[in-house]
């Protein structure tokens, strides 16, 4: 091994260590991801964090790899990441205040929903990338799942970068385009909710039941915490262990039957993600010009 080689590696490594991310807005996303980041004692940032309400950013603070930024204008240090986790109406309103930390260099990553890369490039210097990353809120236990894609081809060093600090999040799944980012996120970004909602659906019918409230949540919670565990140990698909739980006319038959009754749920979770999907559009045409 050369001495070069090591060198250069060395010098990649301690990069990566050191690599200071300022991450604009602190709200579910933005407090998910840097909660994620927090988890992983190798990302030693510094991670400055520039969100109006300092209580947002409160939880965080202890942390002495975190800074709160109390004026954006005062903030010299030029991030090689940059973390936009603002709502996707606010962004093009508050991305200007930073762009004169930008340079070549700079990684510019967006989590806003239905803005496309090309809407970025109006605040990028040349040569500094757009990078679109769709997570979801599991990232704050290190489980979640970061769809993402870039505005050019990211060299080794771009890449080692940001995946080492959404890799500390959980699942990254780099993608071609916008279109296929946009495809899974009703999946991947807006999942839980769904889930989330289906269990209060979950909560309530057997509070139907005759189930006190207070009880039903807490099993229905137990079940799904459960489920994910035994998800990771089974390789089998979930058509399978559905089938192998499902006894013919038996509780479980009978309950599926009724899901099952004109394609009922699969309608309506088609409806649900189609819908989801034509937001990003409509996100698109209104935040996005
Ligand atoms: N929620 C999700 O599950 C999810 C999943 C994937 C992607 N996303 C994307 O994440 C982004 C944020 O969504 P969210 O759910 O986290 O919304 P949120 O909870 O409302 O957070 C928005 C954050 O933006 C901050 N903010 C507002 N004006 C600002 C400014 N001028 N400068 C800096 N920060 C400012 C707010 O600050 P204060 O807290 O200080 O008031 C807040 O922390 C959206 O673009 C969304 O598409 C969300």
């Amino acid at each position: 091994m050369s001495m070069l080689w090591w060198e250069q590696h060395c010098f990649w490594i301690f990069q990566m260590m050191t690599t200071d991310v300022l991450l604009i807005g602190c709200g579910a996303m933005g407090g998910a991801l840097l909660k994620g980041w927090l988890m992983n004692p190798d990302l030693q940032g510094p991670f400055y964090v520039a969100t109006p309400r300092r209580e947002s950013a409160a939880p965080f603070l202890s942390d002495t790899r975190v800074r709160f930024v109390e004026d954006p204008a005062n903030l010299t240090t030029q991030p090689r990441i940059i973390v936009c986790a603002v709502k996707p109406s606010m962004v093009a309103t508050v991305l200007p205040t930073y762009v004169r930390l930008m340079n070549g260099d700079t990684l510019l990553v967006s989590v806003a929903a239905g803005l496309p890369l090309s809407f970025y490039a109006r605040f990028l210097p040349p040569h500094a990338a757009a990078v679109r990353v769709m997570p979801n809120l599991a990232s704050a236990v290190g489980a979640g799942i970061s769809l993402m894609c870039a505005s050019r081809v990211l060299g080794p060093e771009d890449q080692e970068i940001l995946h080492h600090l959404l890799a500390a999040t959980g699942r990254v799944v780099p993608l071609e385009s916008d279109d296929a980012l946009e495809a899974l996120t009703p999946l991947t970004g807006c999942g839980p909710a769904f889930l989330f909602r289906f269990m209060e659906a979950l909560t309530r019918a057997t509070q139907a039941l005759g189930v006190d409230e207070e009880v039903a949540a807490d099993l229905t919670r137990a079940l799904i915490v459960g489920c994910g565990p035994f998800l990771e140990k089974s390789p089998l698909p979930v058509e399978t262990l559905r089938q192998q739980v499902t006894s013919p006319q038996g509780m479980t038959w009978a309950g599926l039957e009724v899901f099952n009754e004109n394609a009922r749920l699969d309608t309506l979770v088609t409806q649900v993600l189609r819908a989801s999907h034509a937001r990003a559009k409509e996100m698109k045409d209104a935040y996005g010009s």
